[in-house]
């Protein structure tokens, strides 16, 4: 039957893609009109100008139009008042809620796990966006904060553009699907733009990345870290202590001297590692496997480092043509590369942290 109720019911059934909660409940439902079997809808936006102002038009059409009698919907758009939006910050509760008393800000995720390795270049990034993207497809909701302020490679890698919408003082992250939030200098900067920033700018930046976002409620945050050792580390053990490195490497980093920099790091920060994960193991020609870079670093560095070796990912062009493409492979690649990167994401599930 066609009436008030029946038009907020199908609307309640209707996220904003961006909070992903429904409409009404984000207070977004500024009005709802029936004129014979017309039916308009008028939404107040966060921010005049909402790119997702299209997506919001069709799941408001699609979900209205199941109402036996309706012909027609109509949605216009109104933005919200700084009291409505003051509403909808509070309604966002805890995400984004800011730092803990103790200012760490470890009640976003359940899980934090920082990729860094003792050298630059070897496939952090590429293995950040890919078990971010495994994890949401075994049922985790993930987080992934770009933490290379300079370098940053995250919103080419999962093909986002666009900058996030700002509630205030709040930003609210790019998604990936439904179930991945990225937060990156990127959507700030265009790509061929250096970032030059003294150390406490970066600290800051890295710290408003973590707390001034309206991060859902998160199983993992993963934080792609930029090569080296430096500050940044520091500045995430600070503010994360529970976080876990996860160590990328190449086979041919003679392991003792990665391990030693792992270590130190580990050490330096007070943090665990997680595990080590080889990627460029090798490349396969007709079924044959070329060492490139040699053999077992990453079996060996686990070993050095008492932890294990989640997974060896080989070389493959598809890996640096999908990372290219913002096409990751975990989502769009051959079955054996996705399921290398599940069984990493299931290997980390297992690790009671
Ligand atoms: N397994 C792989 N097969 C083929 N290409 C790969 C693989 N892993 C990474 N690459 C490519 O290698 C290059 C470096 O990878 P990536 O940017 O992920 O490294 P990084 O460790 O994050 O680098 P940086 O230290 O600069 O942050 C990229 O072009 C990427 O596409
Ligand atoms: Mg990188």
């Amino acid at each position: 039957m066609l009436n008030k109720e029946t038009v907020l019911k199908a609307l309640s059934g209707v996220d904003d893609p961006e909070l992903k909660k429904p409409l009404t409940e984000l207070g977004m439902v500024r009005s709802v009109t029936i004129d014979n079997a017309t039916v308009k809808v008028e939404i107040a936006l966060t921010v005049p100008g909402c790119p997702l102002k299209d997506k919001i038009t069709s799941d408001i059409t699609a979900a209205v139009t199941q109402i036996e009698g309706v012909d027609n919907v109509e949605v216009t758009f109104g933005v919200m008042t700084d009291e409505q939006r003051q509403a909808l910050k509070e309604k966002l509760g805890q995400a984004g809620a800011g730092q803990s008393g103790d200012g760490t800000a470890t009640h976003i995720a359940k899980r934090f796990i920082a990729v860094s390795s003792g050298k630059g270049g070897v496939g952090k990034s590429t293995c950040t966006v890919n078990l971010a993207v495994a994890l949401t497809k075994i049922g985790y909701k993930v987080g992934l904060l770009d933490a290379d302020v300079y370098g940053f490679s995250i919103p080419r890698m999962l093909g986002l553009t666009g900058q996030p919408t700002q509630l205030d003082d709040k930003l609210v992250p790019l998604r990936w699907g439904d179930n991945l939030q990225a937060v990156s200098m990127g959507f700030f900067v265009a790509e061929d733009e250096p970032v030059i920033w003294r150390g406490p700018l970066l600290h800051k930046a890295i710290n408003q990345f973590l707390t001034d976002v309206v991060w859902d409620d998160l199983d993992f945050l993963l934080l792609d870290l930029p090569p080296g050792t430096g500050d940044v580390t520091l500045t995430i053990a600070q503010a994360l202590p529970s976080a876990e490195l996860l160590v990328v490497t190449t086979p041919q980093a003679t392991a003792t001297h990665v391990a030693g920099r792992v270590a130190k790091l580990a050490e330096k920060t007070k943090l665990s590692v997680l595990g080590v994960i080889e990627n460029m193991a090798y490349f396969e020609v007709n079924g044959h496997k070329e060492y490139v870079f040699g053999r077992d670093g990453g079996k060996m560095l686990a070993e050095r480092l008492g932890v294990n070796l989640l997974g060896e990912i080989p070389l493959e062009t598809s890996i640096r043509e999908g990372a290219d493409a913002g096409q990751p492979v975990a989502h769009t690649g051959t079955d054996a590369q996705q399921g290398t990167f599940e069984g990493i994401a299931r290997r980390i599930v297992a690790v009671s942290s």
